[in-house]
């Protein structure tokens, strides 16, 4: 191997590949038959013949054979496009993104295709390592908003998030001889943890890609679980394309995060225990996306068996790929993604899962960090549990969609998605978390440094309360002044 590895002595394995080494993009060898395995399932279950799923990368289905496939390949080139995620952004709490669909759009093949995800999210094993999370209401913040807001509480899984579903339900299906292989994944966070607890349930070998950058605390959780951590790459693309080589070279299964049909069944099943556990009727769930996988998932299973709900997808306005997908009509690329909600920081969303989106869902809401933080403190108020931001991003959206819309007395679900929270992450959420709910404003201002220009300063900010002030020298010209206001409320 003649890339740099070094082996601290307890610790992973960290590789630093060339670049010419990640040029080339390596797909697994495939043991996901969707027409095999749904089929088999859905034959049993159905008596219409059914449409298969459409096949990912980790599939061997020819594209031929599948209608739905068919179509996906001749649609335009990948990457569709670059875009910036200031290119699309509106008001907090409006339902943008809204998918245009036609007339048809659940007449064609795809609703057979629903059908197949309804029966296999029914019949999921994700219980093996998964709990059935919680439905519980949020008494302080409905009595602010005026609704109900319940939390679906999957912080509370056994690794502090919902991934371990659709892990373990992917892997679980893996037929045994492969299974002894091993299998490989790439993640900076909660889905390594969710195929190394699948992996150890499974009594499989796991090897989990991370970048260089990604917090000893996580790492060590993945360990701990038993997987051989590979640290590896700058960034999330880079430790990806070590796995799918390592997964080529190895015949190991790659586990994608979000982008394959099994893996969104797993995570259908938040879906089908939020409608099992919800009495009375429900206005909207509120779902954080990253690439789409939990959502398109929960819209799977809720529109089919409930279709009034609203399925409302929540991005950071930062990481809007889902919000600004949807609203072009096909996936589109982010240029950069704001990694706070690092949960979520996702440049592309899945095929698959966009598709489903599209089909599905009633459009996104966007929040700024300010109010993720905010979600976290309410989360603390009401519950003493520490969200992680990817994991209030729903309450965030839930708060600002119901002020936005002024909803009134309905039932409104938000997924409380994972806890993993960066300890370090704290300080800057507790700084934030007031001015996010609107009690403090943080603001900066270029003085010029001349004699008179602090004492013009104090004049304009007038009797407004400061709760926090810093002076700092830029320059022989000019200082910044950073300060917080307290906002009255009347
Ligand atoms: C805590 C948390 N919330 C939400 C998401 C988004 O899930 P998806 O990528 O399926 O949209 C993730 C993804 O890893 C996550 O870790």
């Amino acid at each position: 191997m003649e890339a740099l590895r070094l082996q601290p002595p307890q610790g992973p394995t960290l590789l630093r590949p060339s670049r010419s080494r990640l040029a080339s993009q390596i797909l697994t060898r495939p043991h996901y038959n969707p027409k095999k395995s749904i089929k088999r399932f859905i034959n049993a279950t159905l008596s219409k013949p059914t449409a298969g799923i459409p096949s990912m990368s980790t599939s061997s289905s020819p594209p031929h054979d599948n209608p739905l496939r068919s179509s996906m390949l001749s649609s335009p080139p990948y990457p569709v496009k670059k875009v910036s995620a200031n290119s699309l952004q509106y008001p907090s709490g409006y339902l943008g993104a809204v998918p245009e669909r036609t007339v048809n759009d659940g007449d064609n093949g795809s609703i057979i295709n629903a059908m197949e995800y309804l029966t296999n999210i029914l019949s999921s094993k994700v219980y093996d390592v998964a709990i059935e999370s919680p439905l519980q209401l949020a008494p302080k913040l409905s009595e602010r908003l005026g609704v109900k807001v319940w939390l679906k509480r999957e912080d509370l899984q056994p690794v502090f998030s919902f991934k371990l579903r659709g892990a373990y339900n992917m892997m679980a299906k893996i037929p045994k001889e492969q299974l002894q292989r091993g299998v490989i994944c790439s993640s900076a966070g909660n889905h390594a943890q969710g195929v190394a607890l699948a992996a150890k349930r499974l009594g499989c070998d796991a090897v989990i890609a991370m970048p260089v950058t990604t917090p000893e605390i996580k790492w060590q959780s993945v360990e701990r679980l038993g997987a051989t951590v590979v640290l590896v790459g700058d960034s999330y693309d880079e430790a990806q394309t070590y796995a799918k080589k390592r997964a080529k070279e190895e015949e190991r299964t790659f586990i994608p995060p979000f982008d394959h049909p099994d893996v969104i069944m797993g995570q259908g099943t938040v879906g089908m225990e939020i409608v099992r556990q919800m009495q009375g009727p429900l206005h909207a769930i509120f779902v954080p996306v990253g690439g789409g996988g939990l959502i398109a998932g929960i819209a799977a299973y809720v529109k089919r068996v409930n279709p009034e709900v609203k399925i409302i997808g929540v991005e950071p306005s930062d990481a809007n790929a889902m919000a600004l997908s949807l609203h072009h009509g096909q996936r589109v690329m982010l240029d950069q993604v704001g990694g706070f909600a690092d949960g979520v920081a996702v440049k592309e969303v899945g095929e698959e899962t966009f598709r489903l989106c599209k089909e599905l869902v009633d459009g996104v809401v966007l929040v700024s960090r300010d109010a993720i933080c905010a979600s976290i403190k309410d989360m603390f108020e009401e519950k003493r549990s520490i969200l992680e931001p990817a994991g209030a991003l729903a309450l965030a959206g839930a708060e600002a969609y119901c002020k936005y819309y002024g909803v009134k007395g309905a039932n409104v679900v938000a997924i409380t998605s994972g806890a993993n929270m960066n300890f370090d992450k704290l300080r800057v959420v507790t700084e934030l978390a007031n001015v996010g709910r609107q009690q403090e404003a943080l603001l900066a201002t270029v003085m010029p440094e001349v004699p008179g220009s602090f004492k013009h300063f104090c004049e304009l900010v007038g009797p407004m309360n400061i709760s926090e002030f810093k002076y700092r020298s830029n320059s022989e010209k000019d200082a910044v002044v950073l300060y917080r206001l307290v906002l009255l409320r009347f």
